[in-house]
């Protein structure tokens, strides 16, 4: 009876420790966006002013992001290098990770 009430507190324990050291993990990982919500909010401040939040704005010859057909690897020489009027984004974007998610954002405003 002992016994078994004793293997049934640790196990609680080892379940909500367990919880813990997962939700703190994750935190560590992705401080409360994730990785969807933060290629939304990095392409809003860094290329809504071009392209306007659904891709189609256009301003200064943008081209419509809807109607891109690009594959990763060219979208991102083309914010690593830039293209014409478009300024090299990648020193804006940081690092390699939020590029990622901004291309990941941005195949999401296509048809
Ligand atoms: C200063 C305005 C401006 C900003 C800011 C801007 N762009 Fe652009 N973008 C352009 C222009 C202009 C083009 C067209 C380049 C060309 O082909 O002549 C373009 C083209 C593109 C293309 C190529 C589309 C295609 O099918 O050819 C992609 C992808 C793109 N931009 C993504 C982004 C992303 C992502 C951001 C933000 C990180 C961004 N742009 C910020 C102006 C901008």
């Amino acid at each position: 009876m002992v016994l078994t009430r004793i293997l049934i507190g640790l196990l609680i324990l080892g379940l909500s420790s367990c919880g813990n050291t997962n939700s703190s993990k994750g935190d560590e990982v992705l401080p409360s966006e994730s990785p969807a919500e933060k290629g939304a909010s990095l392409y809003t401040l860094n290329c809504a002013s071009c392209h306007g939040e659904d891709g189609k704005l256009g301003l200064s010859g943008a081209k419509d992001l809807s109607e891109s057909k690009l594959k990763d690897p060219q979208i991102k020489t083309i914010l690593q290098k830039g293209k014409n009027a478009m300024p090299p984004m990648s020193s804006i974007l940081e690092t390699e990770e939020n590029m990622e998610v901004v291309i990941q954002h941005i195949k999401t405003l296509r048809k």
